[in-house]
């Protein structure tokens, strides 16, 4: 995720960006810049890679003199990592610059208006079509503050935005939609930036944009006004204790509570730009003149094998493509037959774990078709594989995967969408619920989050000390129980058994008694009622059980054990509520038992050996 940060004060500005791009490093970023204004001129240094590189840039310049200044850190979404597309990015007129976190998800159709009014383009980036945007809106005697608000109106998307300009040398103007952007309020000093920890050791007041809020950042003060109609906004200022590693985690005890608390973020980014302003309709580019594959072959591991794992119904019902998921490091050793117009599809946050990799590299020897689905740009599985389509998630710091699960999921389904839509498999009725009902899972996710976590605490407390559990699921809860029971055991050290609920009394079943607890996942779907016999099997058998369920109605009440309640949703969504439910489980057994829960022993976040 970008990182921005934007100073105006009485200290050298560039030396206060630098440390703070420093510090927002743990974002994960591709490459940097930084720009001030010098003899009333934008001067804008870019570099590709590391912070070093646009430090050794930087050393040989005259930069002491600037006082105002913004700097970033990118993390390629659009367009590839190189020096030309990092930010900032200057208007065409070089009148102004900006830097940008998000997804402008309309750059195209802006960009062809501003092409016919003859605007170069010199990036791949929608930062500069939005640069260009703000720099169209202006006009003799308009001030700066309109041209920008008037752009952003015509920007969709997600935008934390701030821009500088010769114009007005000591101003800073940031705004805010659907990304992290805050104010800094220092004594003659100022500052925006993407998280608290760029500005911590100059302030610790803070003022929180919201949404649809635009703010002007002088030495001297900070006005904040709608963007709609630039009324102003009152606003007030929050004193943050946290100390830096704290802030870091955005005030979370640990970057994996952090990171389940990322995922309704994570899944409107995948969403974003993929799916148009009507919800009717996907456009995955990467796929694009791409045939659809006759077969589909999905290789991946851990948790990324269970997302596959939890699309194949998906990819068979909507798409039509029959489906089959496997181990990465099963797969490589087996000489597996590859079907004419069968694709491979490798999946990994990473985009380095080493079977997939190998999977990938094998299957390519034998002349099939590739797609990779990656966090990581510039990442070996990213740049090897025929074709890629990025999970928008961020960088996951913790070791224990949770929210690339979810943009895998998001990313999967959309696949399944588009390629239902190509092969005309797929019923527009299905297509429209599905974008509908898609697009308001982050909202409904944000508002449940914080509930569930004290739910999953008061559960851990009570089953962390047993001997061990199950997750039991079937159908697309069955990916689910397994992601659940791999969670508990990396993170807790607590043994835990993911099972299809149907295999159960073929063996498994003779584990059940008072102190071995069975969690099923149990959403009002299609395999409601035989999951919950299952469940009454155990039951019977004394078991603990304990049902991951829906609010229950007529025909679908538990009978035996106790539910855990989460929000109806429609098909296959009611797992965007299951997964951070059973990942908050884990999350606080493990916090329970006083386990490190970001850096769990004998792991590594990416495996890059067999
Ligand atoms: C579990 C976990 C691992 C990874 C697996 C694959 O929490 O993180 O199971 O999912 O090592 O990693 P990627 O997705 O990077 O290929």
């Amino acid at each position: 995720m970008c990182g921005i940060i934007a100073y105006t004060g009485h200290r050298p500005a560039v030396p206060v960006i630098m440390e703070g791009l420093h510090r927002l490093e743990y974002r994960g970023y591709d490459s940097s810049g930084v720009c001030f204004v010098r003899n009333r001129e934008l001067r804008v240094v870019r570099a590709e890679g590391k912070l070093n590189i646009l430090e050794d840039k930087l050393a040989g310049m005259d930069i002491s003199l600037a006082t105002t200044g913004m700097g970033h850190t990118r993390w390629a979404t659009h367009g590839a990592p190189t020096e030309n597309n990092a930010h900032p990015h200057l208007s065409f007129k070089r009148n102004l610059a900006i830097v940008h976190n998000g997804i402008i998800e309309n750059y195209r159709e802006c960009k062809d208006i501003l092409l016919d009014k003859g605007y170069l383009f010199f990036s791949e980036t929608d930062t500069e079509v939005l640069a260009n945007l703000i720099a169209d809106e202006q006009v003799e005697g308009m001030p700066l503050i309109r041209a920008f608000a008037r752009a952003l109106e015509k920007a969709d998307g997600a935008y934390a935005v701030a821009l500088l300009s010769p114009e007005e040398p000591d101003t800073i103007y940031a705004a805010r939609q659907s990304a992290p952007l805050l104010i800094g309020s220092g004594a003659g000093e100022n500052f925006a930036a993407s998280d608290i920890p760029a500005f911590l050791p100059y302030t610790r007041d803070v003022i929180f944009l919201e949404d649809g809020e635009l703010a002007r950042i002088t030495p001297s003060g900070v006005d904040v006004f709608s963007i709609a109609d630039l009324k102003p906004v009152l606003k007030t200022m929050t004193r943050i204790e946290w100390d830096l590693q704290a802030a870091q985690k955005g005030g979370y005890k640990h970057f994996m509570l952090k990171e389940i608390f990322e995922q309704p973020r994570a899944v409107a980014d995948c969403f974003a730009g993929r799916v148009d302003a009507k919800r009717s309709a996907v456009r995955i580019p990467e796929l694009e003149g791409r045939p659809v594959p006759s077969r589909l072959r999905i290789v991946a591991c851990g948790t990324s094998r269970h997302a596959g794992l939890w699309s194949r119904s998906l990819m068979e019902s909507w798409a039509g493509i029959p489906t089959t998921v496997e181990t990465a490091s099963e797969f490589r050793y087996r000489n597996a037959l590859l079907t004419p117009g069968e694709s491979l599809l490798v999946i990994s946050q990473s985009g380095e774990t080493a079977d997939t990799l190998a999977a990938l590299r094998l299957v390519k020897e034998k002349g099939a078709a590739s797609i990779g689905i990656c966090n990581v740009i510039g990442s070996s599985i990213a740049r090897e594989a025929d074709t890629v389509i990025f999970t928008q998630a961020g960088p996951e710091i913790s070791v224990a995967s949770t929210k690339a699960m979810s943009a895998q999921m998001t990313v999967l389904m959309l696949m399944a969408l588009y390629w239902g839509e190509t092969n005309g498999t797929l019923s527009r009725e299905i297509r429209n619920r599905a974008l509908a009902e898609l697009a308001d899972i982050p909202a409904g996710l944000s508002g449940v989050l914080p509930t569930l976590e004290s739910e999953a605490a008061d559960l851990a407390a009570r089953f962390a000390s047993c001997k061990g559990m199950f997750f039991l699921g079937r159908g697309q809860s069955f990916p689910l129980a397994l992601e659940g029971a791999l969670k508990v055991k990396e993170l807790s050290y607590i043994h835990a058994e993911g099972y299809a609920s149907g295999e159960m009394k073929h063996g498994p079943i003779a584990l059940i008694d008072p102190d071995f607890p069975s969690f099923f996942i149990l959403p009002h779907d299609a395999h409601f009622a035989k999951t919950l016999s299952n469940l009454e099997e155990v039951a019977a058998r004394k078991g603990p059980v304990i049902a991951l369920t829906n609010p229950p109605k007529d025909g679908m009440e538990i009978r035996g054990g106790e539910s855990w309640l989460l929000p109806e949703a429609w098909g296959p969504l009611s797992s965007f509520f299951m997964l951070p439910a059973l990942q908050l489980f884990s999350y606080k057994a493990a916090a329970f038992l006083g386990k490190d829960v970001d850096q769990p022993r004998n792991l590594a976040k990416s495996v890059t050996v067999e």
